[in-house]
């Protein structure tokens, strides 16, 4: 980082020009906590002490370009800076692959609870995009074996960029192909599997924000007529790659839970159940195989 120092007043003046601008506040805020690194408290900081220089970690002149783009083409600021935070580390974001949202972070907080007297075992994480859930598992489950899998090649090749530089020397295989299809031959073995596939039904998918649906991968957003297509292929593929006791967590749209939980009970599953995200939506549902 070139380290900038600038008056907080001049800051200031600067910021509230940059959000007249359009935006989001909140957006903006974000680009100068990740890529300038003034987070929320340094900002209080600031507005408390005006008359004091600070050093920003880019100038204001890139950021205001970064800014620019942001509102001219509608794209994502993670793509702009090419990181994204996620739980407690960062992530390269480009456009091969989904920008990872912060409800899937449960996912492993849910997975590690349900795992949590396995001291070695096998997962996998079906539909990896940047690889965010396999990496916190990959750092929280060491001595496991793990297998990311997805039909992206752009996407495969930014996990393995994230995997190698989070997790250096990790055991984590990564597959390119189709769900189950490229583990067949550790089918009956997984004891844990999560995957947060494409879900968004697609004739919703033009409903949603320029910055979303002009940029972002759509083989990660659309889950076909009902968007629960992969849903229900990862499902069915379980009753085969799941080990006996192995767990299925998968994160889905907010008005799926009935169904995807009368799936997972019709096909056999067993302990099946849902939980809520940190907005109280049904949000995750969980299975065991018999
Ligand atoms: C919603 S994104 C999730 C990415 C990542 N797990 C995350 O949470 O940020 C869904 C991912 O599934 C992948 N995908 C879509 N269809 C697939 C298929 N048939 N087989 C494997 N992966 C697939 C997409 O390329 C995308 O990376």
């Amino acid at each position: 980082m070139i380290p900038k120092y600038i008056k907080g007043n001049t800051f200031l003046q600067w910021r509230k020009e940059m959000i007249l601008k359009g935006g989001r506040k909140v957006d903006f805020d974000w680009l100068i906590d990740f890529a300038a690194g003034i987070s929320w408290s340094e900002l209080q900081n600031i507005i408390l002490n005006p008359d004091n220089f600070f050093s920003l970690g880019i100038p204001t002149e890139e950021l205001e370009a970064i800014w620019h783009s942001h509102l001219k083409d509608q794209i994502p600021l993670q793509y702009l800076i090419s990181k994204c935070p996620w739980r407690d580390f960062e992530l390269e974001a480009s456009v091969g692959a989904l920008i990872p949202r912060q409800e899937t972070e449960l996912l492993i907080d849910l997975a590690l609870k349900k795992v949590a007297n396995l001291k070695y075992g096998r997962w996998a994480d079906l539909g990896t995009g940047s690889g965010p859930l396999a990496i916190s598992l990959a750092q929280s489950l060491p001595d496991w074996e793990g297998h990311a899998v997805d039909i992206s090649k752009d996407a495969l090749q930014i996990a393995q960029r994230n995997l190698k530089y989070l997790v250096p020397n990790t055991n984590v295989k990564l597959s390119l192909g189709d769900w189950w299809e490229p583990l067949k031959r550790f089918w009956g073995s997984f004891d844990l599997v999560l995957s947060n596939p494409p879900y968004i039904p697609s004739d919703l998918i033009g409903d949603l924000e320029p910055v979303v649906k002009n940029h972002e991968p759509l083989i990660a957003l659309d889950g076909g007529t009902d968007g629960m297509f992969a849903s229900k292929q990862i499902i069915i593929g379980a009753l085969n790659g799941l080990a006996k006791g192995g767990w299925l967590i998968l994160e889905h749209h907010y008005d799926q839970s009935e169904k995807i939980i009368k799936f997972m009970k019709d096909i056999g599953m067993e302990e099946v159940s849902f939980e809520k995200d940190l907005s109280g939506i049904k949000r995750y549902a969980i299975c065991r195989k018999q």
